[in-house]
């Protein structure tokens, strides 16, 4: 007999088929190392002030570093920057030697030659189910002319020419 779905398999699926695009979060740890991860629950929140949200999972090796630190920064990522999206995704991989990064002034880990970049200092840390909702405040931010970088059904990739 066929099995049918659990509501959690038709969530994902549903999430899975909502594109997105794909950012790269970062932050520096109470030793001064960067600590950092791939993200697509990013979302603006507000104008005035300039606020943003992501959602980081109870389960990820840095949770406790992002959720003490002072703040986080969002990159935004570029069609190019395919490889940086798996490497900070997959477990166990030294992900910043890949990559081409240097500490800020607000003493933030910046990879360089993203599309966007918003530095931020945490506002508020919203307990919800399995995740953390971290809210941010943007201190700095910069945009490189470059197209960016797409996520749909567990693929990365570019705009479709047509459009
Ligand atoms: C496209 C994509 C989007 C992701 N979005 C999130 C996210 O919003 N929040 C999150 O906690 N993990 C997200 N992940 C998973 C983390 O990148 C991954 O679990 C994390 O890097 C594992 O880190 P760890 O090995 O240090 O535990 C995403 C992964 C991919 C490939």
């Amino acid at each position: 007999m066929k099995r049918t779905m659990e509501k959690g398999d038709v969530f994902k699926q549903i999430m899975g088929h909502y594109p997105t695009g794909v950012t790269i979060i970062t932050t520096i740890d109470e030793n001064g190392e960067p600590a950092g991860l791939t993200v697509n629950s990013f979302t603006s929140v507000s104008i005035d002030p300039l606020l943003v949200l992501w959602c980081i999972d109870k389960k990820t090796s840095s949770f406790e570093t992002f959720l003490k630190a002072d703040g986080f920064t969002v990159h935004t990522l570029a069609s190019d920057q395919v490889e940086a999206c798996w490497a900070f995704a997959r477990k166990g991989s030294d992900r910043f030697k890949g990559v081409n990064w240097y500490t800020s002034e607000n003493k933030l880990p910046i990879i360089k030659d993203s599309l966007g970049t918003l530095e931020c200092r945490t506002v508020q840390r919203i307990d919800a189910g399995d995740h953390i909702i971290l809210v941010g405040e943007v201190l700095d931010l910069f945009k490189n002319d470059k197209e960016p970088l797409l996520f749909y059904n567990r693929k990365a990739g570019t705009i479709p020419k047509d459009w």
